[in-house]
């Protein structure tokens, strides 16, 4: 069983915080320089930090872009991140944009003055824009200097509304998107303060059952997987921080009548050779009574992924938890029962999945 810890990679984790920081140097000394009173000695040293710290934003950015264009983990690339997603890459579009705005405003800048990375060493202007006419310069640049500060506005207000939206997540929400981002040991220390610093729990296979049963022709029918994994992460003190993750082997279903199990396992119902596993995932879970839950997540099972709420009761004793539940499917919203079983005269679409599991804290 993995564990669903999971963090992205330290390129990543570097490459955003350094941006933060620019982000947040950039904003503060592009105020400062351009509130000076005009002749103030700090003012050329003033401009050459933000012009060298732009730059830097510059190269970051690029190595971001190149970074985003690989291929996300799985987790990174969940549907219900949608928004969130969107102000990522406003974000990435806003941190390459503003510092090539600043560029190309110092390039088309009247005052012709360079760009000295660190006070010393020259970075090159956009000839095409220092070769223009004064004339067209004394067009251009008052209009680059306006659209400058407007994106560099909008990339900060952006930047602040996506940290106020993770510390959300985190501290209201108890998802683990901050401590992704974060280096390992401020990941630690994050999660200790954390409300939701769930338990990781280890299932006992042995001693755990995932069922099935249904209707055929109104009589009872009932079976079990025989093989599935789960990764359960949960604080019953703060259940909408839990994380599960059952990966159940389709092959390994069986009801004790061969006959049925064949057909189950063939192409019109479950197709175990064409989809071999069926997952449930679900993050988050709401306390109905007392020791009683609703965890509301996704199914895959053949080629569809539909919603699915799970009712379970937990009871913790002596270290070790138990789980009881139930889902209720609809097969046919899945596809299962196909050709001639596509009725649901012969057998009842409704299926009930129960789970008995018996775990322990991980060490
Ligand atoms: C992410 C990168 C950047 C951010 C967040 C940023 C931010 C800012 C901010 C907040 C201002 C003040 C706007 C105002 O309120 O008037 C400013 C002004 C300015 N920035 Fe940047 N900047 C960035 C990159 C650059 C780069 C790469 C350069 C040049 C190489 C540059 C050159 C300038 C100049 C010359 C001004 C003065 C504009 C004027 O008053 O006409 N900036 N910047």
């Amino acid at each position: 069983m993995q564990g669903l810890q999971t963090r992205h990679p330290f390129p990543t984790i570097a490459l955003h915080w350094i941006g933060a920081a620019l982000v947040v140097a950039l904003a503060a000394t592009g105020y400062a320089m351009t509130r000076l009173a005009p002749g103030d000695p700090g003012q050329f040293t003033l401009y050459q930090l933000h012009k060298t710290l732009g730059v830097a934003a510059l190269l970051l950015a690029v190595a971001r872009l190149a970074a985003a264009a690989r291929r996300q983990p799985r987790w990174a690339m969940r549907r219900r991140d949608r928004g969130a997603r969107a102000v990522q890459a406003a974000l990435l579009a806003l941190a390459l944009v503003v510092p090539m705005s600043g560029w190309a405003l110092v390039s088309a800048s009247r005052l012709d003055m360079p760009i000295l990375l660190a006070g010393f060493m020259e970075f090159p202007r956009i000839e095409s824009l220092r070769a223009i006419s004064p004339e067209a310069k004394s067009l251009v640049e008052p209009r680059l200097s306006t659209m400058h500060a407007a994106l560099a506005w909008a990339l900060v207000a952006l930047a602040a509304a996506h940290a106020l939206a993770a510390l959300h997540r985190h501290f209201v929400l108890g998802d683990k998107v901050l401590r992704r981002m974060l280096p390992v040991l401020a990941a630690a220390s994050v999660a200790a303060m954390s409300p939701a610093a769930a338990t990781t729990w280890i299932v006992d296979p042995a001693r755990s059952t995932l069922g099935f049963a249904g209707l055929e022709t109104g009589n009872r029918f009932a079976g079990r997987f025989g093989r599935w994994s789960a990764d359960v992460a949960f604080d019953p003190a703060q259940p909408q921080g839990m994380q599960v993750r059952v990966v159940v082997d389709i092959g390994s279903a069986a009801t004790g009548d061969g006959r049925r199990d064949t057909l189950m396992l063939g192409d019109d119902w479950l197709d175990a050779s064409g989809f071999p596993r069926a997952r449930f995932e679900a993050t988050g879970a709401r306390a109905l009574d007392a020791g009683r839950y609703e965890a509301r997540g996704t199914l895959a099972l053949r080629d569809r992924i539909r919603p699915v709420a799970i009712e379970f009761t937990l009871e913790v004793a002596d270290g070790e938890a138990r789980a009881r539940g139930t889902a209720s499917i609809l097969r046919t919203e899945f596809g299962v029962g196909r050709g001639m079983w596509s009725g649901i005269q012969v057998v009842a679409p409704e299926v009930l999945v129960s789970f008995d599991l018996v775990a322990r804290p991980a060490p």
